[in-house]
C-alpha cells in the first residue's frame, strides 16, 4: 500500500486532531482478524474502570471485554506492521515521541456500550494517540455500536464500526462514547504511548 495514507493521517491530526480512514486494512486481513477474535472469544475478560485498587467492572459504564494481543498469527503481524509504519510517520512528521503501541481486541456483546469518556484523564497518563481498528465485515447503521466523537466545535461525529475502518484521534482532546451495539462488535483498540517521565 502507498505511503500517502500515513501522511494524510498525520496532516489531519495536525490540523484537526482526528481522522477516520476507511479501508485502512484490506478485507482479507479484516476477515482473518475477525475470525481470530471470535475463535478466542472465551479468552476475553471483562474490561474495568479505575486503576489498581479502584479497578472494578461496571456494566453501567462499559460493557466490553478485551484480549491482549499476541502476534504469532499472520493477520495480526500484518496489522502490527501497519501500525508500526503509522507510528514512525507520527514520530517523524509530528514529533510525537511515541514509544510503543498498546492494543487489544475488544468485544462488545449485544447491548453493550461505553459511556462518554476521555482516554487520557490524568496529567501523567502516557496515552497520546488513540487508534481503533474495526473488524466487522458487513455492518449496517441500524446495527448500532457507533463510535460517537465529541468534536471541539460542539459537533458530534458518529463512526460506523465497519470492517477495515481505522479511527485515530488525540487521546487528550476528544470525549467519545460507544453506542449500544445490536450485534457482536469487534475491534482492535489501543493507544500509542510516550515513555513515562
Ligand atoms: C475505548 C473506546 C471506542 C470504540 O476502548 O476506550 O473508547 O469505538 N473504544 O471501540
Ligand atoms: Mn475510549
Amino acid at each position: 500500500m502507498s505511503e500517502a495514507v500515513y501522511t494524510s493521517i498525520c496532516d489531519a491530526l495536525a490540523e484537526q486532531g482526528w481522522i477516520i480512514v476507511p479501508d485502512f486494512l484490506d478485507a482479507q486481513t479484516v476477515s482473518e482478524l475477525h475470525q481470530l477474535a471470535q475463535q478466542r472469544r472465551e479468552a476475553f475478560h471483562r474490561a474495568g474502570v479505575g486503576r489498581e485498587a479502584a479497578h472494578q467492572v461496571r456494566n453501567d459504564i462499559r460493557g466490553d471485554s478485551v484480549l491482549w494481543i499476541e502476534d504469532h498469527d499472520e493477520a495480526m503481524q500484518q496489522a502490527n506492521a501497519r501500525m508500526a509504519q503509522l507510528q514512525q510517520h507520527l514520530n517523524r512528521e509530528l514529533f510525537l515521541g511515541l514509544a510503543e503501541l498498546e492494543w487489544h481486541f475488544a468485544h462488545y456483546p449485544v447491548g453493550a456500550f461505553y459511556q462518554r469518556h476521555l482516554d487520557q484523564h490524568r496529567a501523567q497518563d502516557t496515552r497520546v494517540v488513540t487508534v481503533v481498528q474495526y473488524l466487522n465485515p458487513d455492518w449496517h447503521t441500524d446495527d448500532g455500536g457507533q463510535l460517537r466523537l465529541y468534536l471541539n466545535d460542539g459537533e458530534q461525529l458518529d463512526v460506523t464500526p465497519y470492517g477495515g475502518t481505522l479511527a485515530v484521534f488525540m487521546s487528550d482532546r476528544f470525549e467519545h462514547e460507544v453506542l449500544p451495539a445490536r450485534r457482536d462488535r469487534y475491534s482492535l483498540t489501543g493507544w500509542y504511548r510516550r515513555r513515562a517521565l
